[in-house]
């Protein structure tokens, strides 16, 4: 898949948070979003992935607009991520068990996520009770276990030690290369941007700048 974004204008209030003329996020590629606090990266992540469509312009999915069936091809994983107050299994099972999958698929596939991610310990904790590095992790798992078509991450790992971010940088580009998903991410750390992204983004006071 492909998003165009063409004339794209977000407004809280009287005020301009988003003015993109057109933008292309590019089919299978690590695309990277930075610009400072408040320049309306979480804005535009929540209106790719239909939380917000309070918005002027067009978005299309290969040549599709935005739609429900669409949303349910992509996935966001918010900058303080929501877990439910259940085990951190039962939260990265979620994705599958609404999608119907087979119960024993379902277990292969989280035992084998949680494997990658080295999460086996927080098998049988409360999702609300997790630090904020342990909920960044289990919510990457619980994106990444549905095997999206388009995953968007708003500072996936802000909370996340050096070690924890190997694992989560090598996952998500495992997910690029082997199963082709279209990764757009907002991070402010510019190292971590260059070790994964194919392009870059900078959006300053709601526009795209080059
Ligand atoms: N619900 C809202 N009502 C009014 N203004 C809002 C709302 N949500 C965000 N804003 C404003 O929109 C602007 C863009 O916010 P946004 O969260 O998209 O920034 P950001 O680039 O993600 O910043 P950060 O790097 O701090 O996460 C900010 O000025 C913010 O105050
Ligand atoms: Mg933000």
């Amino acid at each position: 898949m492909e998003i165009n974004i063409a004339g794209l204008k977000k407004y809280y209030s009287e005020k301009i948070i988003l003015d993109i003329n057109y933008l292309c996020i590019e089919k299978g590629t690590v695309t990277g979003l930075i610009g400072p606090n408040g320049s309306g990266k979480t804005t535009l992540l929540k209106i790719i992935s239909g939380l917000d469509k309070d918005f002027i312009g067009t978005i299309k999915y290969d040549s599709e607009l935005l739609n429900e069936d669409i949303y349910k091809k992509m996935t966001l994983v918010t900058q303080k991520p929501y877990l439910f107050r259940r085990k951190a299994y039962e939260n990265i099972e979620y994705p599958l068990k609404i999608r119907e999958t087979d119960k024993r698929i379902r277990k292969q596939k989280v035992e084998e996520i949680m494997k990658r991610f080295e999460i086996g310990d927080l098998r049988d904790k409360k999702g609300h009770l997790l630090s904020g590095g342990e909920s960044q992790k289990v919510s990457l798992a619980r994106a990444l276990v549905f095997e999206p078509e388009l995953l968007l991450l708003d500072e996936p790992t802000s909370n996340i030690d050096p070690e924890s971010m190997k694992i989560m940088e090598r996952e998500i580009l495992r997910f690029n290369k082997e199963i082709k998903g279209t990764v757009l991410i907002v991070t402010h750390n510019i190292e971590q941007a260059r070790r994964v992204c194919n392009n870059i983004i900078h959006l300053e006071c709601g526009k795209v700048v080059y």
